[in-house]
């Protein structure tokens, strides 16, 4: 698998518990590369689209209630093999189930404040990316340390 972009969200609990820099901060260790990044509040219409997999299950309306509870810093990642990367990175759904070192494993309790989203294939990152940022809001640039963290 090469270069990929996946669509991260800082959800509602990690904004208002003020870890909206540690949870960017872990992406950016990890050396992906931020290619889009914004604050926002999502609208219910908006919420449900991106949450539309997962209408009619039990958890719906919680999971729309708690998406759209308080601002949100939705972003793009880049790099090698990232939508893989940025879900290892965040750990299981279930806080309780996540190993340790990740971000949901260290920060999270309970299944319905896990902290993070992130895209879980090529296709849910496309249509996902493409409902939040239009293409020029994308940006594509060269850091230094790109040779040293994908050589
Ligand atoms: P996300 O989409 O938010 O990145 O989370 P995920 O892929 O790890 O999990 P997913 O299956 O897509 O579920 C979306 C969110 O719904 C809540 N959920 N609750 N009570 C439950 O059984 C249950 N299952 C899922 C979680 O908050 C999950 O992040
Ligand atoms: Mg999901």
């Amino acid at each position: 698998m090469g270069l990929e972009r996946t669509l991260i969200i800082v959800k509602p609990d990690a904004v208002q518990r003020g870890l909206i820099g540690e949870v960017l901060a872990r992406l950016e260790r990890r050396g992906l590369k931020l290619v889009a990044l914004k604050m926002m509040q999502m609208s219910r219409e908006l919420a449900e689209a991106h949450y539309a997999v997962h209408r009619g299950k039990p958890f719906f309306e919680d999971l729309v209630n708690f998406i759209t509870s308080c601002p949100v810093v939705v972003g793009v990642v880049e790099g090698p093999n990232a939508i893989a990367v940025t879900r290892k990175t965040m750990g299981e759904t279930d806080p309780a189930k996540s190993e340790a070192g990740s971000i949901r494993g260290d920060l999270g309790l309970t299944i319905g404040q896990n902290l993070i989203h992130g895209s879980d294939s090529p296709e849910s990152a496309a249509y996902e990316i493409g409902l939040f940022f239009r293409q020029e809001e994308i940006l594509s640039y060269e850091r230094a340390i790109d040779r040293w963290v994908a050589g």
